[in-house]
């Protein structure tokens, strides 16, 4: 990578969500995330993980605070600016499977190609080399170009979604539980290969994940969300258990309980 890193590549700023049931998903959020870093967002369910990265390209807007992204603050009036500048990796692939690898990569060009062009599909010639590149960079062998989508693996299918995140050489990538649904082998080669990409392309990754292993050893930096809160903000190395109790320790509501071992909601025994 070129240049000097931007230690404000994405800045929030007092951030709030309250949803319109009147659900409050994030109270005063403020962090910043400096350019060509891997930071994990952490939390049990509904810490607000997914309405905190959902606000970076618009698709969620915050009722206080601001956001910025690349100098450009994320209003209504700027998401085409900034959404060719993002690249989003999502839990379920959110491929279209009847389609091609190809054109499922192609699809991440879509944001800055005019419409007459995303209708016809006359996709520009340069669009269609780096196809071939990021098909290759993710471990897939253009061999794969015109297999549909539906004959892949989960993993396989996530690494046409990598690829298609980063089709426009994005500043930031938005990963909302992009392993959840892979098992832990293929979870490793997974968040491997978007570290791999994101180092080598200078890009800043937020990633949301369950997984505190995972998180421990693929983050540069760990901020946990708890209640809509940052509970924790730093190192992996100094997410010891006093840390991780504020994260995940015992709250019991009503019926529920969440484990500290395990950060999900269960029913109570
Ligand atoms: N569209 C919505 N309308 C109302 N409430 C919502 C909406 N989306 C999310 N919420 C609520 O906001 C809170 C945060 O949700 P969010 O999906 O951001 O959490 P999360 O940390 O991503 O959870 P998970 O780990 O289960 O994906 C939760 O209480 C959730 O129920
Ligand atoms: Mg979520």
């Amino acid at each position: 990578m070129n240049g000097v890193r931007d230690p404000r590549m994405l800045a929030f700023d007092s951030v709030e969500k309250r949803y319109p049931d009147g659900t409050v998903a994030l109270r005063s959020v403020s962090m910043q995330v400096p350019q060509g870093e891997f930071c994990v967002i952490l939390g049990p369910s509904g810490a607000g993980k997914s309405t905190l990265l959902r606000m970076v390209n618009g698709l969620v807007a915050p009722t206080g605070g601001s956001i910025v992204v690349d100098g450009i603050p994320v209003e209504e009036k700027t998401l085409p600016r900034i959404r060719p500048r993002i690249g989003m990796i999502h839990q379920q692939f959110n491929l279209v499977l009847r389609s091609s690898v190809a054109t499922n990569i192609l699809s991440g060009a879509l944001p800055a190609i005019s419409t007459w062009r995303a209708v016809t599909h006359l996709f520009p010639e340069r669009y269609r080399r780096r196809t071939c590149e990021l098909v290759a960079a993710v471990g897939l062998g253009e061999e794969h170009l015109r297999r549909r989508v539906s004959g892949l693996s989960g993993g396989q299918q996530q690494r046409v979604g990598i690829a298609r995140a980063f089709m426009l050489d994005p500043a930031i990538v938005l990963a909302d539980e992009p392993v959840a649904s892979l098992d832990p082998k293929i979870s490793r080669d997974i968040l491997s290969l978007l570290k791999r990409e994101s180092r080598d392309r200078g890009t800043t990754v937020l990633c949301s994940l369950h997984q505190m292993d995972l998180a421990r050893e693929f983050a540069d930096r760990i901020v946990a969300l708890r209640g809509g809160e940052v509970a924790f903000d730093g190192e992996p190395a100094d997410l010891d258990e006093a840390a991780t109790d504020s994260i995940y320790g015992e709250i019991i509501a009503g019926d529920l309980l969440i484990q500290r071992d395990r950060p999900k909601i269960v029913a109570r025994a």
